[in-house]
């Protein structure tokens, strides 16, 4: 197969990436489109405004949902350590096993994935120019044919570019007419204009929160971001979608707070965004960790992710800090004399964006206000929640329900 390759950050996803890749099929050079988002680019490294994940679901919830055809979304770059290269991205991508399996994960027949297949990596014109530049550009070149998309009216000599390219480095560089709108992510975000976005792009974003004052991260120090888009990258490989995208939803709720209730931001950020790192452990490891932080407290198989995750981010994201480890420690019952991070976490838990399990309006809204009444609102939903089910109340929790007068 002749199989294009579409790297980027996608920060957001929009309609001029798409217009790219329904020119290069309509071009008939390519048989389909790998969309490739960038998870640690070299050079845009902690600089995109989202981590990872969020930019390769929204990238591959769109794709799915406007039932492109032989277009797929790859994940190859959670897989790379350190800055994903391009040339590192390709090397990941071409190995024969990985996207033989690949294509077939996404429904390509056997016989065809096996195939010896050609490479194009797709690029705008103006990235041309630069493109010896890059890390290895000789490399590349020994991956992939250079597939550069001619906008008409485009003055960019690209026959010119590549007879150079071709010169100093050897390799095939071809082009392709591209159709469609021009766009630019960081247009999009700084005019705060979705509307070049595909719908299903512009439901994530109002699902998730994104691309709003919260999400900047301002008032948290660099260390804490790259911390924050590093675990990203690293839960990726321990949670499904919706429960890695909720943990950094909270991540990101539980800064703001701290920001409002004079709570370390930094601290706020790092607890909230990986308070459910150990949730989809195997549970017989969920209950061994648990019992290393909080030796035999937590017993009910649906909160021995609290404790587990505190052993979790102290083995494997060498979190020392008790205060944030405490924190994601008891996010699921509470306990008396919660220290304001710890009602943070609690409280963002329960209410951050993607929440929709009933109508959280007021909390939301005390949530801005007074940190203890919408610990009292909260606790008491849960209260009531455990009621009806029939399910004890945990020792810790009816502690925080007596503090709080409910
Ligand atoms: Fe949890
Ligand atoms: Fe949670």
């Amino acid at each position: 197969m002749r199989i294009g390759v579409y790297g980027g950050s996608f920060d957001p996803f929009h309609n001029g990436h798409l217009a790219m890749i329904r020119s290069a099929l309509k071009s008939g050079m390519v048989d389909c489109v790998i969309v490739v988002p960038s998870v640690c680019n070299s050079f845009k490294r902690y600089t995109s405004i989202l981590p990872a994940p969020y930019r390769y679901y929204m990238v591959k919830d769109t794709v799915e949902a406007s039932g492109l055809k032989n277009v797929y979304t790859s994940d190859v770059e959670f897989g790379i350590e350190g800055v994903s290269y391009t040339v590192l991205t390709l090397k990941a991508l071409t190995d024969p096993k990985y996207i033989r399996k690949f294509l077939e994960d996404n429904g390509v027949k056997s016989k065809k994935a096996s195939e010896d297949h050609d490479f194009y990596w797709l690029m705008g014109s103006d990235t041309l120019a630069t493109f010896e530049q890059w890390y290895k550009p000789g490399e590349i070149l020994d991956y992939v044919t250079l597939l550069v998309a001619a906008r008409p009216g485009d003055d960019t000599d690209i026959e010119a570019c590549a007879r150079f390219i071709r010169k100093n480095l050897g390799g095939n560089i071809e082009s392709f007419r591209l159709d469609g709108v021009e766009c630019s992510s960081s247009g999009i975000v700084r005019e705060d204009d979705f509307d070049l976005c595909p719908e299903p792009v512009r439901e994530f974003i109002k699902t998730h929160a994104l691309y709003t004052a919260n999400t900047k991260l301002e008032g948290c120090s660099d260390d804490a971001k790259k911390q924050f888009f590093d675990f990203a990258v690293l839960m990726y490989h321990y949670l499904g979608e919706k429960r890695l995208l909720h943990t950094l939803n909270v991540g990101i709720l539980s800064a703001h707070l701290a920001e409002v209730h004079g709570a370390d931001k930094d601290k706020a950020l790092i607890a909230g965004a990986i308070h459910d790192c150990a949730k989809e452990l195997d549970i017989d490891e969920q209950r061994r960790l648990a019992g290393e932080y909080a030796g035999d407290t937590f017993t009910e198989k649906k909160i021995l992710h609290s404790p587990a995750g505190a052993t979790f981010a102290k083995t494997n994201m060498c979190i020392a800090d008790k205060e944030i480890l405490d924190a994601i420690c008891y996010h699921t019952t509470g306990k008396g004399g919660m220290t304001v991070l710890e009602k943070i976490v609690y409280v963002a838990d329960k209410i951050e964006p993607a929440r929709t399990y009933t109508d959280l309006t007021d909390i939301r809204i005390a949530a801005e206000k007074d940190l203890d009444e919408a610990m009292r609102m909260t606790v008491s939903a849960v209260r009531d929640k455990f009621i009806k089910q029939g399910r004890d109340i945990h020792p810790l929790t009816q502690d925080l329900m007596r503090e709080l007068g409910i």
